[in-house]
């Protein structure tokens, strides 16, 4: 567990206002940061981190499915946190989403999470290294092993930011953005309020052009863009099988996590870190293999799940063999189904029983 060091002194801004059209249709009912991971809405782990750092004060700032949230987290005393929510009526962007939220910001430091990358830097480094560069703005840059897929941000030796590139297939460096950033609060004030901004696109580098102090922490700590299926799928294995830390499952990590109230039967089998979600059923000889399996779902015996995500409410037919997929709340699919190939069910769709095959690489 990371020390509490910095009690108070900085208040945490989290952006969840995004649609996550990329991880449809799951997020058509639930917002992407509320979506089970290992267990409990990923937002959970998030907030989890952000207290063991020692940070109490915490504003999010929500635009779809707003109500979500507050619903669950509530002032967030029960988390030992102070929570606000401040709400888009029309989504502002990132950089938007920022200024949106100044006016509940009560210090001088303000640090500022993506809602949905999970994480294992420890805050505290990259709070010190704000105040010790005496910086404007201080992002986390992550060293990746293949920066091609991601805007990549080049630092001079003193760790100050010279630039924000675009995705290359030639990268100069392997630092990307990994979606921290810990403002001086009157920076926010200079975002343009009440109209979308891009904080990547708009805001850094006008920084960079004003000549502000802008400076990068540089690791290399777990990371995951929680964005697409397959990241889901990897990220939720990660933290079960403790790859990814969370001070929520210290202690409690292993090939597969099933929640108390979920019944898994004798000759069933957990691998690669999969979850079963509350009241849901595995059947004799059915296998899961890192795959996420939602609230109430029944699978049926002999089914075998690969890298998939299973919505709430979904009944898997016996013997089905479903691999890269995922299934929409709600669907059935039929005995002996076969399902891959990152196919994506809609809720309530059904599939009947005998073998019918499907693949969206067919
Ligand atoms: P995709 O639609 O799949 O790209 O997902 P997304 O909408 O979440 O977009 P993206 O992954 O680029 O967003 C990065 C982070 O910023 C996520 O935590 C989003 O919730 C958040 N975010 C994106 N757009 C907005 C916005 O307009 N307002 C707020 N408050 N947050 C946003």
């Amino acid at each position: 567990m990371i020390q509490e060091k910095i009690p108070c002194s900085t208040d945490a801004v989290i952006l969840v206002g995004g649609k996550g059209t990329r991880l449809r249709p799951l997020t058509l009912s639930t917002p992407k940061p509320m979506l089970p991971t290992a267990g409990v809405p990923f937002l959970s782990h998030l907030l989890a981190r952000i207290k063991a750092a020692g940070i109490t004060h915490v504003v999010m700032g929500t635009s779809y499915k707003a109500e979500v949230f507050e619903e669950y987290f509530g002032d967030g005393s029960e988390m030992g946190l102070e929570i606000e929510y401040v709400v888009e009526e029309q989504a502002l962007g990132t950089g938007g989403g920022i200024r949106n939220v100044y006016d509940r910001l009560r210090h001088d430091t303000v640090m500022v999470f993506n809602g949905d990358v999970l994480g294992g830097t420890d805050l505290t480094k990259v709070l010190d290294t704000h105040a010790a560069k005496d910086a404007d703005l201080t992002m986390h840059l992550v060293r990746v092993s293949d920066p091609r897929a991601f805007g990549c941000v080049p630092t001079d030796a003193e760790g100050r930011v010279l630039e924000f590139l675009e995705k290359t297939e030639d990268p100069p460096t392997n630092q990307i953005n990994a979606g921290i950033y810990v403002f001086k609060r009157e920076l926010i004030a200079t975002i343009p309020p009440g109209r979308p901004v891009s904080v990547e696109r708009e805001t850094f580098p006008r920084l960079l052009e004003e000549g502000r102090r802008v400076f990068g922490y540089v690791d290399q700590s777990y990371w995951r863009d929680m964005g697409t299926p397959d990241d889901f799928v990897r990220g939720s294995s990660d933290l079960v099988r403790g790859i990814a830390p969370s001070p929520l499952l210290e202690g409690r990590t292993g090939e597969g996590l099933i929640d108390d109230t979920a019944g898994v039967s004798d000759g069933a089998w957990l691998l690669g870190g999969s979850v079963v979600g509350r009241g849901s059923e595995i059947g004799g000889g059915a296998r899961l293999e890192s795959t996420v399996v939602f609230d109430g779902v029944k699978v049926e015996p002999g089914a075998v799940i690969e890298n998939s995500i299973i919505g709430a409410g979904v009944t898997i037919g016996a013997n089905a063999r479903i691999s890269d997929c995922v299934i929409g709340e709600g669907a059935k699919i039929g005995a002996r189904c076969e399902l891959k190939g990152g196919m994506r069910v809609w809720p309530g769709v059904v599939i009947p029983d005998n073998g019918v095959r499907f693949s969206s690489d067919a």
